[in-house]
């Protein structure tokens, strides 16, 4: 078990409507800076908004996250979850995008009713939904029920 292996999960809305180049750059960015940061995760792009997982060690993990929330390239920054994870859900990705055509959560961020912070609710199920699709779009089939 890693020691100290926190998450944070957050969706937000882009100030302009997005376009490929405004994602790459993030994409980049975060490539650059999350593998020195011991930093993994996906990004999810709907529309204009993005729901973003982060997984890593707490430090760097919140120092990012203090970053990206300052971004003027989004707003309305809502921090859906946080805590800590025996293992990493995304172990391989620097921070990942997964087509939406591959998703079971078509809609998700559409459907914002429901995508709310809630205590009473564990995120990690949606979190696995996500690891077990970005898999299998990377050829490795892992169990749904794992
Ligand atoms: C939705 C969103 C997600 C982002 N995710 C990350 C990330 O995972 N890692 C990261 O370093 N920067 C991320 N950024 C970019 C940061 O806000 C910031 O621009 C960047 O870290 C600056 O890096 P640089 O100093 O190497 O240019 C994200 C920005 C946005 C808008």
């Amino acid at each position: 078990m890693a020691p100290d292996l926190f998450f944070l999960l957050y969706r937000s809305t882009a100030r302009r409507p997005l376009d490929g180049d405004t994602v790459a750059d993030i994409l980049l960015a975060s490539l650059r800076n999350n593998p020195r940061n011991g930093l993994t995760g996906f990004l999810h792009v709907e529309r204009d908004c993005f729901l973003q997982y982060i997984e890593g060690p707490r430090e760097p993990l919140l120092r990012t996250a203090a970053r990206i929330r300052k971004d003027r390239r989004h707003k309305d920054f809502l921090l859906l979850a946080e805590g800590t994870i025996d293992d990493r859900f995304f172990p391989d990705w620097d921070m990942g995008q997964i087509a939406s055509e591959n998703l079971p959560t078509d809609g998700l961020l559409a459907e914002r009713t429901w995508l709310r912070p809630d205590p009473d609710i564990d995120p990690l199920p949606l979190i696995r939904a996500f690891a077990v699709h970005a898999n299998r779009q990377n050829g490795l089939e892992i169990s749904e029920t794992a």
